[in-house]
């Protein structure tokens, strides 16, 4: 059984504490919300002032070129690239995961479309994803699906298996699943998706930065993901975009804007797809925020020579087995039921708990004692654990917290019902 010393100790054994340093949290609190918006990392701050008043206050138009502002999208991509078993040049940083979602989407429906050309096979006209995939994810699928005539079918994670057959199209997923914090096994469903002679898309928001990816190991064919969770890039940091360089020449997306061009200033009237992942950028990319969200990639990275995202996964894993661990001990009786798989191997970087009451007030109760974490409709406590900067002994306090608002019923005061508009 773990106290508070054992936590402690833990922490002063942790040859990754240093990387906490790199970040501005604020000396009472706990987070572990790091999962919906990471944490600021200090050199961001610096850095966006020096990219608006020097960058842009003094080199105007100049720092397209002098700053390199023009090359972030792919540098930055060259970055998330090591996170996520990606190689340079296959990634790039633009638009938000929803409309990086909608040109993927788009991309594999064409493949699928130019491979049955003239085929004797029955045409695919499924799309299959998870039923509790992230809501956009499905809007988006639901509206191509729509555009392309085809189905949208939502199935149980158990259930894809047996689905996959010769009318698949695409099977879309999201890697570690935002309520439940279930992660896929993405080698293994891309595979089962291929023997079926269908595409495998993947949403990696809740893993680049907190699990291991392995994409071209995988062999998936393409994913999305953001940035301003776990790569702590900033609210609203660029999405990024890869595409496995098999499809790099054959794949065309439908947002064909001018920064995806092969030259963009030759202001030719035809539009030229920029060589492999190039032609998913669209527009001018939002370069403020880029400057953000370098450092918070930067964060990330810091922990390659301490044994990089294998390392933040062993102390995610024993943070979050903590979590559940002393919850289950201290809070019991008190309705929480774990959703997130107890196995650390199907387990992403979170833990989450449904209540059939009071699970938001309870969250807004947690967030004034100093414990952040957030609710996610219709009933379950969610919380995010980043080992760049959560420690064990914050693990301990935070179980502490919640325990004192179960007993106490803090949170059935009024105040704690009202609900905001962001949860
Ligand atoms: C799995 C998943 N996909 C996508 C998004 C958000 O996409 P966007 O950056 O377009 O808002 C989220 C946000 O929480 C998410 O959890």
């Amino acid at each position: 059984m773990q106290d508070k010393i054992s936590c402690q100790r833990q922490d002063e054994a942790d040859r990754l504490r240093g990387l906490r340093e790199q970040f501005q949290l604020n000396d009472d609190e706990i987070y572990l919300d790091g999962n919906s918006l990471g944490v600021l990392p200090r050199a961001a701050a610096a850095r966006v002032q020096q990219a608006v008043v020097q960058e842009w206050g003094q080199g105007l138009i100049r720092s397209w070129n002098d700053a390199g502002w023009i090359d972030l999208p792919q540098r930055l991509g060259d970055k998330i690239a090591r996170l996520v078993g990606a190689a340079p040049g296959e990634l790039v940083v633009a638009d938000s995961t929803s409309v990086n979602l909608y040109k993927v989407m788009s991309a594999a429906l064409g493949l699928v479309a130019a491979d049955a050309l003239g085929s004797t096979r029955p045409s695919r006209t499924r799309i299959l994803s998870e039923r509790s995939n992230f809501p956009t994810d499905l809007y988006i699928a639901e509206g191509l699906a729509r555009q392309h005539g085809m189905t949208l079918e939502l199935l149980e994670p158990d259930e894809i298996l047996d689905q996959l057959d010769e009318r698949v199209a695409v099977l879309m997923l999201t890697h570690v699943n935002y309520r439940t914090g279930r992660m896929l096994d993405m080698a293994a469903l891309t595979r089962a998706a291929h023997d079926a002679g269908a595409l495998a898309v993947w949403d990696l928001a809740h893993s680049a930065g907190a699990v291991p990816v392995d994409l071209n190991g995988a062999g998936a064919d393409f994913a999305v993901g953001c940035g301003y969770k776990y790569l702590n890039g900033g609210p609203g940091a660029p999405a990024f975009v890869w595409a496995n360089a098999r499809h790099a020449d054959r794949m065309r997306q439908p947002l064909s804007g001018w920064m995806g061009h092969a030259a963009p200033f030759q202001f030719t009237p035809d539009y030229q797809p920029a060589p492999g992942i190039g032609r998913y950028l669209c527009g001018t990319p939002a370069l403020l925020s880029m400057t953000a969200l370098e450092c918070g990639i930067d964060s990330v990275l810091a922990a390659e020579p301490l044994g990089g995202m294998q390392a933040l996964r062993e102390k995610s894993i024993a943070l979050t087995g903590l979590f559940i661990e002393l919850v289950e001990e201290r809070c019991a009786g008190h309705g929480l039921t774990l959703v997130s798989p107890r196995d650390p191997a199907l387990r992403g970087s979170q833990v989450c708990f449904a209540r059939e009451e009071g699970a938001y007030a309870i969250v807004q109760a947690l967030i004034e004692r100093g414990m952040i974490g957030d609710f996610r409709a219709p009933d379950v406590l969610r919380f995010g654990f980043t080992p760049l900067y959560t420690r064990y002994a914050d693990v301990w306090e935070a179980v502490e917290r919640l325990q004192q608002v179960l007993a106490e019923g803090l949170w059935r005061e009024a105040r704690f019902q009202r609900q905001a508009a962001v949860t």
